[in-house]
C-alpha cells in the first residue's frame, strides 16, 4: 500500500471514531455542540496518523491504537480552541471556519476546550490493548507532554515572548514546548502501545523532537508565506501579535534552510528501522514541505 492510501486510511478511521464518541440519542447540548463543532471541521490529524503509524510500524494491528491516537487529537483540539481566544492569539478562522469562540462566545469556548482536554483522558483509559502497567505509564507520559512542563508550558512562553527579541534557545525551548512536545506523546505513546524497545524508543524520542520542531518552524513560515484559502486559518497571526517566531528571528530563508535541516536529522533517526520506516519518512518529509 503506497503512503498517500495509508494516510487517507488512517484519517478516515479516526474521524470515524472522533465521530463515535459524541453519537448518542439525546439532542446535543451547546457545550457538545461547540466541542464537535471544532472537533469534526476537518484538521490534518497528524499527531494521530503518527501514533498509529507506529503501532503499525512495532507490528501490531493499528486499529488497536485509535482510542490513543484519538485522544491526542481530543488535547489539540482544545490547544487550539484556546490558542485563538482573544485573550490569547485573537484569531477568527480555525480550520477553514469562524473561531470557536466566534460561535459559540468565549466562555463557551472555553469550556469547550476544558471538555475536550477532560475528555481526551477518559478516552485514554479506554485503551485496550496493553497491560494496565504500560497504560498508565503512556498516561502519565502524556499529561506530561499537556501539561506545564510541554504543551502549556510553551504557550506560557510564547505569550511571554510577544513583543520581545528572545534567545535562539529561548525560542527553541519555547517551539519544543508549545508543538514538539505532543509530536513526542503521539510518537512514544504509539511505539509503547506496540511494545517498543528501550533503544528504539530513545531513537523514536530524538525523531519526535526534531520533527516537531520542523514542524514548527514550517508553521512560522506559513504565517508568512500560506494564504488563508490553503491554511484555513489567518496568515499574519505572528506579526500581528509580535510573536516570536523563526521568521522574526532568523529571516525567511534561513527558517526554511533550518526546517529542511531538521527534518534531515529527524529521518537519520530512522535508520535502525531500515524500510519498515519508510512510510514514516514520507510523512516527514510531507510535514515539512506542507502548504497547509
Ligand atoms: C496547528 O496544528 C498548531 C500548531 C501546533 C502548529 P496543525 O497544523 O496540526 O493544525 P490542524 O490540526 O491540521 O488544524
Ligand atoms: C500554537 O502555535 C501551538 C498550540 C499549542 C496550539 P500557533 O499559535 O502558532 O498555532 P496557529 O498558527 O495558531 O495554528
Ligand atoms: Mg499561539
Ligand atoms: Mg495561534
Ligand atoms: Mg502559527
Amino acid at each position: 500500500m503506497d503512503f498517500y492510501t495509508r494516510y487517507a486510511a488512517y484519517q478516515a478511521a479516526i474521524e470515524q471514531y472522533l465521530e463515535g464518541l459524541f453519537s448518542t440519542d439525546k439532542p446535543y447540548g451547546r457545550l457538545q455542540e461547540a466541542m464537535r463543532y471544532s472537533l469534526l471541521s476537518g484538521g490534518k490529524r497528524i499527531r494521530p496518523v503518527l501514533t498509529l503509524e507506529m503501532a503499525r510500524l512495532g507490528g501490531i494491528d493499528w486499529h488497536l491504537a485509535l482510542p490513543y491516537a484519538c485522544a491526542l487529537e481530543l488535547v489539540h483540539t482544545y490547544s487550539l480552541i484556546h490558542d485563538d481566544l482573544p485573550c490569547m492569539d485573537n484569531d477568527d478562522y480555525r480550520r477553514g471556519r469562524l473561531t470557536n469562540h466566534k460561535v459559540f462566545g468565549e466562555a463557551m469556548a472555553l469550556l469547550a476546550g476544558d471538555g475536550l482536554l477532560t475528555l481526551a483522558f477518559e478516552v485514554m483509559s479506554e485503551q485496550r490493548n496493553v497491560k494496565p502497567s504500560t497504560l498508565v505509564e503512556v498516561i502519565h507520559e502524556t499529561a506530561m507532554c499537556a501539561g506545564n512542563f510541554g504543551m502549556v508550558g510553551g504557550q506560557a512562553l510564547d505569550l511571554e515572548a510577544e513583543g520581545k527579541k528572545i534567545s535562539a534557545k529561548e525560542l527553541k525551548t519555547l517551539h519544543e514546548g508549545k508543538t514538539g512536545a505532543m509530536f513526542i506523546a503521539a510518537i512514544r505513546g504509539g511505539a509503547h502501545l506496540a511494545g517498543a524497545t528501550d533503544e528504539q524508543l530513545l531513537a523514536l524520542t530524538h525523531f519526535a523532537e526534531l520533527i516537531g520542531l520542523a514542524f514548527q518552524i514550517e508553521d512560522d513560515i506559513l504565517d508568512v508565506t500560506g494564504t488563508q484559502e490553503e491554511l484555513g486559518k489567518p496568515i499574519g497571526s505572528d506579526d500581528k501579535n509580535e510573536k516570536s517566531t523563526y521568521v522574526t528571528l532568523y529571516g525567511l530563508d534561513k527558517a526554511r534552510e533550518m526546517s529542511e535541516q531538521t527534518t534531515q536529522e529527524a529521518l537519520q533517526c530512522l535508520d535502525m528501522f531500515g524500510e519498515k520506516a519508510e512510510a514514516l519518512r514520507e510523512l516527514a518529509k510531507m510535514m515539512c514541505h506542507r502548504r497547509n
